[in-house]
């Protein structure tokens, strides 16, 4: 019996990283009074990409130049909310042991950096001409950026609700 068991010991998988030091060091620490900053700025650039396109479909259905001024100021502010919001993540990614060593979140920072890149695309796209962009190619970029936001904000979202990244263990 005891033999058993040391044989089940033996056999069970060693995750080297899970042993390495600072694994379950999670918690965030860019914040204010431990409220985490990226948590809080995120949500500006997602609603700012939605925004976009909605401007972009009612420029498409109604001819208002009003939505085309409204579509190049989303695409502008989602895309500098968007560097903010990076900049806090990144932050904690570099500074967080524990976020640090967890390969999910550099696919987050990954497909976070794909996103602001198209943010940027977007709003540079528009400032040659903000209206003559949005048909055909604008309104495109940004229906593919609203994807793409869902998709940063999915995955951002496993990180803290499957992994507990950036969560207090506090009281
Ligand atoms: C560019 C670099 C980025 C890095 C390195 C990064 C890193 C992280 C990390 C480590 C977390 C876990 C929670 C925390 O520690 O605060 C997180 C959560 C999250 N991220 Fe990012 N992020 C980046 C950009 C973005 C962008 C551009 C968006 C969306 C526009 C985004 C959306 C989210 C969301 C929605 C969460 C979940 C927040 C919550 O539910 O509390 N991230 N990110």
């Amino acid at each position: 019996m005891a033999r058993q068991m040391e044989q089940k010991q033996g056999d069970e998988l060693v995750d080297p990283i899970a042993q390495a030091p600072g694994f379950d060091d999670t918690e965030s620490i860019i914040g204010f009074w431990g409220h985490p900053l990226h948590a809080m700025s995120v949500a500006f650039p997602v609603a700012l990409t939605f925004c976009c396109f909605g401007a972009d479909l009612l420029y498409w259905w109604s001819g208002e130049v009003f939505w085309a001024r409204a579509a190049v100021w989303a695409a502008g502010t989602a895309f500098l909310f968007g560097l903010a919001a990076g900049a806090t993540g990144t932050m904690e990614l570099l500074m967080v042991p524990g976020i640090r060593i967890r390969s999910a979140a550099w696919t987050h920072f990954v497909i976070a950096v794909l996103l602001l890149s198209l943010l940027g695309a977007n709003w540079g796209y528009r400032l040659q001409g903000y209206e003559a962009a949005i048909l055909p190619y604008g309104i495109l970029l940004s229906g593919f950026n609203v994807l793409v936001v869902m998709v940063t904000g999915w995955h951002g979202g496993k990180l803290v609700f499957d992994y507990r990244l950036g969560t207090s263990k506090g009281s």
